[in-house]
């Protein structure tokens, strides 16, 4: 293989709701969900019974003829997200998403320039890797795209990128993941939509990770009661199963050949897109994924060398005195729960399934209280 991921030495073989096994058949807590993405749970009985019915009828067909299910997806996904009346483009992943949507706003605008936020993550292709913080991401192939980066939050900076009128669009995450858990305060997003209607920029928001109920509401953005231009989601969008959304303005016009994709909006990724959405709606899960969230921060609350929480929902960071590395190693070494990391050292990021209940809430934060503990007597000895 390629080597460009930073691994844990693990074999996992089985997963179930909130749970890991590997080959050894050691049980896991999952905190990490994949990188954000196990949103109804592993292995939820609904979604195998849709995906295997799907495999059964037919699992790939291209965009050559209309996919009913799509159609399905796209009105499902309109009415849960309250968003009925955008338009749904289909690819593969998030980067693919924030790439076609920032192509569709450089054509609808006849401009070439992006805006983005300081520490931003929307992916690994040209124009989302140019709009991403930070230079291991960018290739010289990215950097040959204008860019203009502002802070979050600082409502003059981006008057200032916006002004000479030749940004084609600003893009933002409802919740910056990568960057260890950063929210956007909702007035700067509510001041960044007047400046996109007043400079003619598109505004797009990033959902891959914080959207899908994980924010405790369907888009991260909508505690700030904005509507964006675009929207991309892929993470929690099928569980696993590799799907990508853009959710596009009915203003602005489709034409054929202006987007496309081989793979895009199958039937097996649309069975299993359905198949989330349809858990999701059944069993409350953004309802009850808020009780859960409440739940862990009442409990993090007091631990020692916490100095902050931040994030929304089921996208927390959990920010220590001292690096988070170590301590997400042994969390997983000795008390096999997975968590994840971020760009900020201090940070864990958790990203657990929405489903998870309070014993495993209590199991998260027990497990963490008796290894910093453990920690902080190990440096005193
Ligand atoms: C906010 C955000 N956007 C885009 C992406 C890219 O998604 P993918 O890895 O599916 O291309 C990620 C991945 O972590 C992400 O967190």
């Amino acid at each position: 293989m390629f080597n460009v991921y930073p691994q844990f030495d693990l074999d996992i073989v089985r997963g179930a709701g909130a749970w890991l096994w590997d080959a050894a058949g050691r049980r896991y807590l999952d905190f990490y969900g994949g990188h954000a993405v196990i949103s109804i749970g592993h292995s939820h009985p609904h979604y195998l019974e849709r995906i295997q019915h799907q495999l059964q009828q037919i699992a790939f067909y291209s965009n050559a003829v209309p996919i009913g299910l799509q159609r399905e997806l796209a009105a499902k996904l309109g009415v849960l997200s309250g968003y009925p009346d955008y338009n749904l483009f289909l690819c593969n992943s998030g980067a693919e998403a924030n790439e076609n949507a920032l192509k569709l706003a450089a054509f609808d605008t006849g401009r070439s320039v992006i805006a983005a936020s300081e520490g931003a993550f929307h992916g690994r292709t040209a124009a989302a890797g140019a709009a991403s913080w930070g230079s291991a991401v960018q290739s010289p192939l990215s950097r040959s795209i204008e860019l203009r980066f502002t802070a979050l939050d600082d409502c003059a900076a981006l008057e200032r990128a916006l002004a000479p009128g030749d940004v084609c669009a600003f893009i933002v995450e409802g919740v910056q993941g990568i960057a260890g858990a950063h929210v956007p305060s909702p007035s700067f997003l509510q001041a960044a939509r007047s400046l996109c209607d007043k400079y003619g920029t598109m505004l797009i928001l990033d959902e891959v990770q914080s959207g899908y109920g994980r924010c405790g509401a369907f888009f991260a953005h909508q505690h700030a009661a904005i509507a964006a231009d675009m929207i991309t989601v892929a993470k929690g969008m099928a569980n696993g199963f590799p799907i990508g959304g853009l959710m596009i303005h009915p203003r602005i016009h489709a034409a054929h050949g202006l987007l496309g994709s081989t793979f895009g909006g199958n039937p097996l990724a649309c069975a299993a897109g359905l198949a989330v959405l349809e858990v999701m709606e059944a069993e409350n899960l953004i309802r009850r994924s808020i009780t859960a969230a409440d739940q862990l921060r009442s409990g993090l609350a007091d631990l020692p060398a916490l100095r902050e929480i931040r994030g929304r929902g089921l996208l927390m960071g959990l920010e220590f005195d001292s690096p988070a590395a170590p301590l997400r190693q042994r969390l997983l070494q000795d008390h096999a729960i997975f968590t994840g990391s971020s760009a900020c050292p201090l940070t864990l990021r958790l990203l657990p399934p929405l489903t998870i209940d309070r014993a495993e809430t209590h199991c998260f934060i027990a497990g963490l209280r008796s290894l910093l503990t453990q920690m902080k007597q190990e440096i005193e000895t």
